[in-house]
């Protein structure tokens, strides 16, 4: 086991930026790549990043093929707050993507997403936030090690989080969310957690051992997990 790299930045920026460079990379090495995405506040900045890099012309992504961590249950389609949503407002519809490259996990079928990133090779890469109660993905604590894409039922804590997107209706319930042991097969991991909300999170995935109070502690299962923080995120690592 090792304990994911850790990386400390001065705030959201820098980290987004040490994020981007890592895609820009890999883009750069195997422009047929398969990322893992994710969704969420600390995703905003890595998107439009990436949006400003492809404008520029530092990178296409007409032959990558992206796999997004989760989405909600419930939602009619072009719901605004879906993950599906989010993404293209943030990413998908400023880039280069080919029609039909880019996959967000469906409750109908959970293992036909596995099956899908299987067939695509496996991911490059995986971005992953993390929860204020140390989810990934929405892998809520308790979540088993070795878990697969599922349907799950959100946390409190997480519909709290989530709320400000769906005002006045209620968060939804359920998610289906690719499993800790889905994520841990990626080639290469890297978490972003920026802003002092993530400190006790980033110190309990970084503590001495994995617990399922916090399934980002599992990343220590992972060859070589990068955890990018900011200063207030990493706070409280001793
Ligand atoms: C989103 C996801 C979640 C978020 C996490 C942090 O696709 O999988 O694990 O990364 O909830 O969310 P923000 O960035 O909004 O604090």
């Amino acid at each position: 086991m090792n304990l994911p790299r850790l990386i400390v930045v001065d705030d959201a920026e820098a980290a987004s930026a040490v994020a981007v460079a890592r895609v820009l990379a890999l883009m750069a090495a195997k422009p047929q790549a398969v990322l893992g995405l994710a969704t969420g506040e600390t995703m905003r900045p890595v998107h439009r990043r990436l949006v400003e890099a492809h404008r520029r012309g530092a990178v296409s992504f007409a032959r990558a093929r992206s796999f997004n961590l989760d989405e909600y249950i419930g939602l009619r389609p072009g719901h605004p707050a879906s993950f599906a949503s989010f993404m293209r407002r943030t990413l998908f519809d400023a880039v280069d993507f080919a029609a039909g490259a880019t996959h967000l996990p469906d409750g109908d079928d959970p293992a036909a997403y596995e099956a899908a990133i299987k067939a695509a090779g496996g991911i490059d890469l995986q971005l992953l936030g993390i929860g204020g109660n140390g989810h990934i993905g929405f892998n809520e604590p308790g979540s088993d090690v070795a878990s697969r894409t599922r349907i799950v039922r959100l946390a409190d804590a997480t519909r709290a989080d989530n709320a400000p997107a769906f005002a006045p209706d209620p968060v939804p319930e359920q998610a289906v969310t690719m499993g800790i042991g889905t994520i841990l097969e990626a080639r290469a991991v890297l978490l972003i957690a920026t802003g002092g909300a993530k400190a006790p999170a980033v110190a309990a995935a970084l503590g001495p051992a994995i617990t399922p109070h916090c399934p980002a502690s599992a990343l220590r299962l992972h060859p070589a997990a990068v955890i990018v923080a900011d200063r207030a995120a990493a706070a409280g690592v001793s």
